[in-house]
């Protein structure tokens, strides 16, 4: 989604500003811009496109200057054209502005604007905003007054930057909805939209909260409120450091974070399991666990892959835990005026903790009295500042835009819960030993099937050019057929679906013919009989079967065209081991296809806007 980046201090702003977006690039864009002061005038230069495009057309152009604003949009209002790219700029080309978010009310201002004799050019809501500031600007407010004076009039949500060329030493940034981060340097400052772009310059960063409005001048800065009240912030040190996003000789994030699994579930683990006593202990929420396990139900809500992971959740917690869970897309929960039980838990899951959706049902959650509690990997992110409790995944930053590692993390994280709770409630010791052994033995079992790529390599070559896929599985792997159909539509524009595969007969059967791939997670668990008649079913129809099976399953491979091994585990954490080869066939398939794994067409990393 929109990036943003802003410098102030005593460098050369541009080459912090165009390295700043490349770090932002993985949030999804379709156009990139830059605005910096050169001697007393603003240059605004500006591409639909990728940063790449900028960077050559800005090569011969006098870009100096020791502050400025960049940008990377994700339209949303205009197509992604130059005109529409920001930084826009006020009728005298005096203020420069980059926005993140939607001006909901943009329309009723431009119209008074117009009115008032303001020339619009792009067809963005933006635009309206840096009008409005020039109309305060105009009236003998200086630029942190005028922006405050804006804001208050704007229904929506945003992150924004505003320089001006009457007040050179003076750099505004605002958020509501849409985070916002301040480097804190020697005598400089960098305001991004997200700490990668920061992480190069300081590790010293504070964090804006909704309706903040940080004043950066050379070598101060002031924090207060759109209500002008001053705010005293702290200053926080970011925990990981700049080789933790860049790729590591791999040639795609993407591709980096699948293969960091074994590492990134340990972390999820560490000093979490406790063997002895076979339970695991989570000290985020270690407070909160009165209100878990008396809780008359529990809600999960989340976007994307993370609602995946959701959904295994609920099947984990209902099993050992005999909880009653929901699990709600957020955007919906968020306007469905749900039926919230008193003492109810609810868990946000994200793994960026910045997704528009998500915070707006945690929100939601809370003003029905619901507990909330946050699953997220991003420390420091809003969602993981807003709940009342919370768990990290410990996963390190995630670049590429399908998320691979972050789930993996999530649904042991949703283990660790679901031992943790089961144990308190009705199971017993041997049993949580047991649980624990088994989790401690994922992160080889990952590795094993990480060093055996050549079969899903093989499969990828047949199928690539394939139009259609199903992606078929049964209780705790049914939400594992929809994360592995996300994955492959995700990176290589190949339709694909999920199903549970017993679910299949009532429609998607009809689609298949000897063109059509199925996979199907047909590991040896409870519903293993019953999915080898879903896949003579699929075989009766000639459709190719691609199988996901245990090791030393050999009767799969009578039925099957192509087999897939993944070690045993207990039922309830397959999900782990089963989504690693379905990640490598979507990200071996997309490659063969010539696609950008890392920045797929339209999509974002992290949507923050609704
Ligand atoms: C975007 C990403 C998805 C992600 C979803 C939820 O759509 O492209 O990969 O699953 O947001 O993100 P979150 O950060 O809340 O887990």
């Amino acid at each position: 989604m929109c990036g943003i980046v802003g410098y102030i201090g005593s460098k050369e702003a541009t080459p912090i500003l165009v390295e700043g977006l490349k770090r932002l690039e993985y949030r999804g864009y379709d156009s990139a811009g830059v605005a910096v002061l050169t001697n007393g005038k603003i240059t605004i230069e500006k591409q639909a496109g990728k940063i790449g495009g900028l960077e050559k057309h800005i090569v011969n152009r006098d870009l100096s200057g020791k502050s400025g604003i960049a940008h990377t949009r994700w339209a949303t209002h205009g197509h992604p054209t130059q005109t529409n790219a920001h930084p826009h700029a006020d009728c005298t080309g005096t203020l420069a502005l980059i926005h993140n978010g939607i001006i909901e009310n943009f329309g009723a201002i431009k119209t008074e604007l117009i009115a008032n004799g303001h020339n619009f050019i792009t067809d963005t809501d933006t635009e309206a905003l840096v009008h409005l500031i020039e109309e305060y600007y105009n009236n003998g407010h200086d630029l942190e007054a005028a922006v405050r004076a804006a804001l208050s009039q704007v229904e929506g949500t945003y992150g924004i930057a505003v320089i001006s060329s009457t007040e050179p030493d003076t750099l505004i940034a605002a958020r509501r909805g849409s985070p916002l981060v301040v480097g804190v340097g020697e005598n400089e400052f960098v305001v991004a939209s997200d700490v990668s772009a920061i992480i190069s310059h300081t590790k010293d960063v504070t964090y804006l909260e909704d309706n903040e409005v940080a004043i950066i001048k050379r070598n101060k800065l002031t924090i207060k409120t759109i209500d002008n009240l001053e705010v005293d912030k702290k200053v926080e040190k970011i925990a990981f450091d700049l080789e933790k996003i860049e790729k590591g000789g791999y040639d795609h994030f993407m591709l980096k974070e699948i293969m960091e699994q074994p590492q990134t579930i340990r972390d999820a683990m560490r000093g979490r399991l406790l063997e002895d006593e076979g339970t695991a202990r989570l000290g985020g929420i270690q407070h909160e666990i009165d209100s878990l396990i008396y809780a008359p139900q529990m809600l999960f809500s989340a976007c994307g892959t993370s609602w995946h992971a959701a959904l295994i959740g609920e099947y984990m917690i209902e099993e050992f835990v005999r909880t009653p869970v929901e699990v709600e897309y957020a955007s919906e929960f968020r306007y469905r005026d749900p039926v919230i039980e008193r003492g109810s838990v609810m868990f946000v899951i994200s793994q960026s903790g910045e997704t528009a959706d998500t915070l707006a049902a945690l929100r939601e959650g809370r003003r029905k009295g619901a507990k909330v509690l946050g699953i997220c990997n991003v420390v420091g992110s809003t969602i993981a500042r807003e709940s009342d409790a919370g768990v990290y995944l410990h996963a390190g930053p995630e670049i590429g835009v399908a998320s691979t590692k972050a789930f993996t993390s999530q649904v042991t994280v949703l283990s660790l819960l679901t031992l943790l709770l089961g144990r308190m409630r009705n199971m017993g010791a041997s049993k949580g030993v047991r649980i624990v052994k088994e989790m401690e033995a994922l992160p080889e079992k990952v590795s094993s099937i990480l060093e055996n790529q050549g079969t899903i390599k093989a499969i990828a070559r047949e199928y690539h050019q394939s139009q259609n896929f199903l992606y078929l599985g049964r209780g705790y792997n049914f939400p594992v057929a929809l994360e592995g159909a996300l994955k492959l539509k995700e990176i290589s524009y190949i339709h694909a679906e999920g199903y549970p595969a017993a679910e299949m007969k009532h429609g998607p059967i009809a689609l298949i013919d000897e063109n059509m791939p199925v996979v199907f997670i047909a590991t040896k668990d409870s519903t293993y009989e019953k999915i080898i008649s879903n896949i003579e079913e699929v075989k009766a129809r000639s459709g190719r079967i691609i199988a996901i099976a245990t090791e030393g399953d050999t009767e799969i491979k009578k039925l099957a065209d192509h087999v897939i091994y993944v070690p045993q585990t207990l039922e309830f954490l397959t999900p782990i081991l089963t989504i690693i080869p379905l990640q490598l066939l979507a990200y071996y398939i997309a490659i063969l296809r010539g696609c950008d794994v890392d920045q797929p067409r339209n999509l974002a990393k992290s949507v923050t806007v609704e």
